[in-house]
């Protein structure tokens, strides 16, 4: 059976017919490199395996894997095989100013405008998870064993409808749990029908923007916010327009003043994010009469609500006055773990069937099993009851992070004391360039994030964002300790 390496490279070959057959290869394999469609470090097949793939000699691959390393594009060892080079001998130029070229189709990938900008400004990083990545749950504490035994149940009597696309927004016994669920743990006003179940918060905005907005609308979105949401919203075409967060959450403008109303205000009132606030009930009652005088749709993050330490939940907003012009969104990234992809919306009743009809339009639904799953995982209280230990746990990975910073810098580095979620924000003087300071700590295996890279506009507020979600407390004191010396050399005495 042909590798997927193989088959990528016959079906360039086969689009380059013209030149000596060792010259197309060579052209292929060093355009599938530049590309990064063969990704630097990665180990090429044996010659002769490469050859068979093919269906060329073992001399047209040899000819061309000496040439490529010649050129410094592989190197091989001895007795390993032969790789791609970690540093190419030149990199594909600014995709914006790129040629497209006929004549060696896949030397240069030329993006759109869009894509480029979408890049340019990208957040995701290599590593997601260790101490101090923010936004992270200890993804350990997962219970496998009932997830198990609940899906080995399930798989033994599927319906066939679960196996197949999904047009309802998700499993039905899903959409039922979450309601119920919903309604007693958030406060949300919601039946199963209003529920859409999604593959991450990012899907369900990139439906919303491309449902509810046209390209130049405007969306308010929380300064300092999450880049995420920013990016989803920007690359749908929608103006983004940053509005500060203060002690009560977001500041609302004043949207008759350039008579342009924002057709999304997209907040996260329980756990501001990245700062922490919590939204007053004056500016949530505020946030609701303006959104519908404007005609706005609020989208209501609720990425973390689970998890506050002292006080009781705060309520969702959504759930504040009936009929409110509120899409709710929430998700199982921080509870369970990320790479679940299993997200879900509210929304209200009038939009329910037409936002399903688009779901399944641009994005087939399905995962039943998993859906059904996890359904039967919140039935049977194993959700709650793992929220609950995962509560209690982060809680006290927070005190001792707290305490391991009043101890070693002070009081004054904390910059706010929500007692909530899974990350807290290290302020640092205004001289301090977190973002160099961030990069520092990634290149000794310490992952953070600079507070000013969550700024749209100027006067950012410096400092790190530490996630402690995964760092045992008796770790700590010892993970912080890279923090500390970094920092300390960049402060003053
Ligand atoms: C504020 C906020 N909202 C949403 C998300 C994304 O959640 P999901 O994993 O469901 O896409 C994150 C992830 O870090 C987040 O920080």
């Amino acid at each position: 059976m042909r590798t997927l390496l193989g088959d990528l490279l016959a079906s360039r070959l086969s689009q380059t017919p013209s030149g000596t057959l060792n010259k197309r290869l060579y052209d292929v394999l060093q355009c599938a490199i530049q590309d990064g469609s063969i990704a630097p470090g990665s180990r090429l097949p044996a010659s002769r395996d490469l050859a068979k793939d093919l269906s060329v000699s073992r001399n047209t691959v040899l000819a061309a894997y000496e040439q490529l390393q010649s050129e410094g594009y592989l190197q091989t060892r001895a007795g390993s095989g032969t790789f791609v080079c970690e540093v190419l001998p030149e990199s594909v130029p600014d995709a914006e100013v790129a040629p497209a070229t006929a004549l060696r189709p896949f030397n240069f990938v030329r993006l759109s405008t869009r894509g480029s900008r979408l890049l340019m400004r990208s957040g995701a990083g290599p590593h997601q998870w260790g101490a101090f990545m923010p936004g992270v749950p200890d993804v350990s504490h997962m219970p496998h064993d009932i997830w198990r035994k609940i899906h080995l149940k399930l798989s033994r009597r599927m319906p066939v409808e679960a196996l197949s696309y999904s047009s309802h927004g998700g499993c039905l016994q899903l959409q039922q749990a979450l309601a119920e669920y919903l309604r007693v743990i958030r406060s949300v006003n919601c039946t199963p029908e209003q529920i859409l179940v999604t593959a991450g918060t990012h899907q369900a905005l990139d439906l919303l923007a491309k449902m509810l907005c046209d390209p130049g609308d405007r969306a308010w979105i929380e300064e300092p916010g999450y880049w995420g949401i920013r990016n989803v919203l920007a690359v749908n075409g929608i103006e983004l327009q940053p509005l500060p967060v203060d002690d009560e959450g977001l500041m609302l403008a004043d949207f008759n003043a350039d008579a342009r109303p924002p057709r999304l205000i997209c907040v996260t009132p329980s756990h501001q994010y990245p700062l922490g606030s919590v939204m007053s009930l004056q500016r949530r009652h505020q946030l609701l009469d303006l959104a519908r005088q404007a005609g706005s749709w609020v989208i209501e993050d609720d990425y973390d609500g689970e998890f506050r330490f002292a006080d009781s939940p705060i309520p969702a907003l959504q759930g504040l006055a009936p009929d409110a012009p509120v899409i709710y969104l929430g998700t199982f990234s921080k509870t369970l773990y990320p790479g679940l992809r299993l997200s879900y919306m509210v929304v209200p009743k009038p939009l329910a069937a037409r936002m399903k009809m688009a779901h399944s339009e641009l994005y087939r639904g399905g995962n039943g099993l998993v859906q059904l799953t996890l359904a039967e995982f919140i039935r049977e209280g194993h959700y709650a009851a793992h929220v609950r230990k995962m509560r209690q746990l982060y809680s006290r990975r927070r005190a001792e992070l707290v305490r391991v910073i009043r101890d070693t810098l002070g009081e004054g580095f904390i910059a706010q004391q929500s007692n909530a979620g899974l990350h807290l924000v290290l302020s640092l003087p205004a001289d301090i360039d977190d973002v160099a300071l961030s990069a520092e700590l990634e290149q000794n295996g310490v992952l953070t994030r600079p507070l000013s890279a969550y700024y749209l506009l100027g006067n950012a507020r410096r400092g790190l964002l530490l996630g402690y979600a995964c760092v045992e407390e008796h770790e700590m004191a010892e993970k912080f300790a890279p923090v500390l010396a970094c920092l300390r050399r960049r402060l003053p005495g």
